[in-house]
């Protein structure tokens, strides 16, 4: 699928994810280098570092947070009402043309 990603200098990046990996958002951003090394992704995925918050800009139903993913955001910086963590978005068919933005660096 293709998704639009706009990184943290307000680039926007149109980029391939695939959807056959089992790879999240996160570990999108990192095979991209769009976001430098140790700023993303920093706690592996787990839900527990809000290093990969981004904000979901197009209008993709997304699957529901989780208890951890909700509690972590409830403690990360410059939340929104459209923040999700990106390690916890897997690529799937329906995520076609999502839109995202990366959050700033916290
Ligand atoms: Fe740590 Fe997503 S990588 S919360």
């Amino acid at each position: 699928i293709k998704i639009k990603i706009t990184d943290r200098e307000g680039i926007v990046h149109e980029v391939d994810a695939p959807t056959d990996m089992n790879m999240n958002l996160m570990e999108i951003v990192r095979s991209y280098e769009l976001a430098p090394e140790g700023t993303i992704g920093i706690c592996g995925g787990m839900a527990m570092c809000a290093s990969c918050q981004c904000y979901v800009a197009s209008e993709h139903e997304l699957p529901p947070m989780s208890d951890d993913e909700d509690a972590m955001l409830a403690e990360a910086f410059n939340v929104k009402d459209n923040s999700r963590l990106g390690c916890q978005i897997h690529m799937t068919e329906d995520l076609e043309g999502l839109e995202v933005e990366l959050a700033p660096e916290s």
